[in-house]
């Protein structure tokens, strides 16, 4: 018996110890694979697309290794795309589901204009893109937490990651979105969403159709906030300056509340503004924000995220109004071009 025990051990001890390295090497690699993707980005490969509306499409990518990089729900990954005139325009793009071992990435986007109208054209199966690591701070706040979250339009898209993220935490806090869009078919996720609800009873869905029901107001959030509950806003320029102006002006304290201005969601429109830098001044006509305005006179500077997080669009307003986008508040001096819209002709110069 002692001698089996012996045999046992000599066999055993060896091939654990084996596996034990072999576990290592292979974690090694998969964290050095993982530290050199999040500085030169991925290859993404297009295995499937659907056009759910005549403006929103979704993108399905994998790349190789299988094994894509993890992501905290909420994040983002900024696509490269070759513009018709020769520019390379990067654009980022909220991850529209999370998986605790992600093997694809899903994306979900609104056509607009430029780098999204190209790839709507062209993103096609089989495609592959140029695709940054995901990276961005608008994730869960605190899974412990209560989480209310309004989204409007395409402002969805991450949200639908959060409750998913959520759902896979058995200690999470519960979570209610709110959806709004102007028709039923424009609530993007609606079947996907209603069932997660059924499934995940930590989860209170409610879809508003504006078209035949009234319209979501700061009353109808605070409804349903707690003293501890953390409020996430994605969604277009008046819908999140008026609920985020009226929700901090009845209490909610301003560290609870969580906004994404997403510029790219801005119609364009004709503010009939001139910009001046240095000796060149020009009207840059139908825009959304500062930064489209900036791209139209070839001065833009730098960009990437597009949605205030990374700070490379910055510029210093000399002479003439801006306003946040998420808050609608004038703001002066040094701001992002991606997050402010021009109210007046505007004279800036570039930040080093
Ligand atoms: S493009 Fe990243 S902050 Fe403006």
């Amino acid at each position: 018996m002692t001698g089996l025990v012996l045999a046992i051990l000599l066999i055993a001890l060896p091939a654990g110890f084996g596996l034990w390295h072999l576990a290592g090497g292979v974690a090694a690699v998969w964290r050095r694979h993982a530290a050199e993707t999040a500085v030169t980005g991925l290859r993404l490969r297009v295995i499937w697309r659907d056009d759910p509306a005549p403006d929103l499409f979704r993108l399905w990518l994998v790349g190789w290794p299988f094994l894509l990089p993890r992501f905290s729900a909420g994040q983002h990954v900024v696509v490269s795309v070759p513009l018709p005139d020769g520019r390379l325009a990067k654009r980022a793009y909220s991850l529209a589901a999370w998986h605790r071992f992600p093997l694809w990435y899903c994306l979900a986007i609104r056509k607009g204009t430029d780098a999204s109208a190209v790839l709507h054209r062209s993103a096609r199966p089989l495609t592959r893109w140029p695709v940054s690591a995901p990276r961005g701070h608008f994730t869960d706040p605190d899974p412990r937490a209560p989480l209310l979250l309004v989204a409007g339009g395409i402002g969805v898209t991450p949200f639908r990651a959060l409750v998913m993220q959520r759902a896979a935490q058995p200690w999470a806090a519960p979570v209610t979105l709110h959806q709004t869009a102007r028709t039923v078919p424009e609530l993007l996720w609606r079947a996907a969403l209603t069932q997660l609800s059924a499934r995940y009873c930590g989860f209170r869905y409610i879809p508003r159709a504006t078209a035949t029901q009234a319209r979501l107001t700061a009353a109808d959030i605070l409804a349903r906030t707690g003293p501890e509950t953390h409020v996430m806003i994605c969604a277009g320029d008046s819908l999140t300056s008026v609920l985020s102006h009226d929700l901090l002006a009845a209490g909610l304290p301003a560290a609870r509340l969580h906004v994404e201005a997403f510029s790219l969601a801005l119609p364009p429109e004709d503010l009939g503004i001139t910009i001046t830098m240095g000796s060149h001044s020009f009207r840059p006509g139908r825009i959304g924000s500062l930064l489209e305005a900036l791209e139209r006179g070839s001065i833009a500077p730098d960009s990437e995220c597009r949605t205030g997080e990374c700070s490379l669009c910055s510029v210093e307003i000399l002479q003439g109004r801006v306003r946040d986008i998420a808050t609608g508040h004038p703001v002066t001096g040094r701001v992002l071009a991606c997050s402010v819209i021009p109210e007046t002709d505007i004279t800036l110069r570039h930040l080093a």
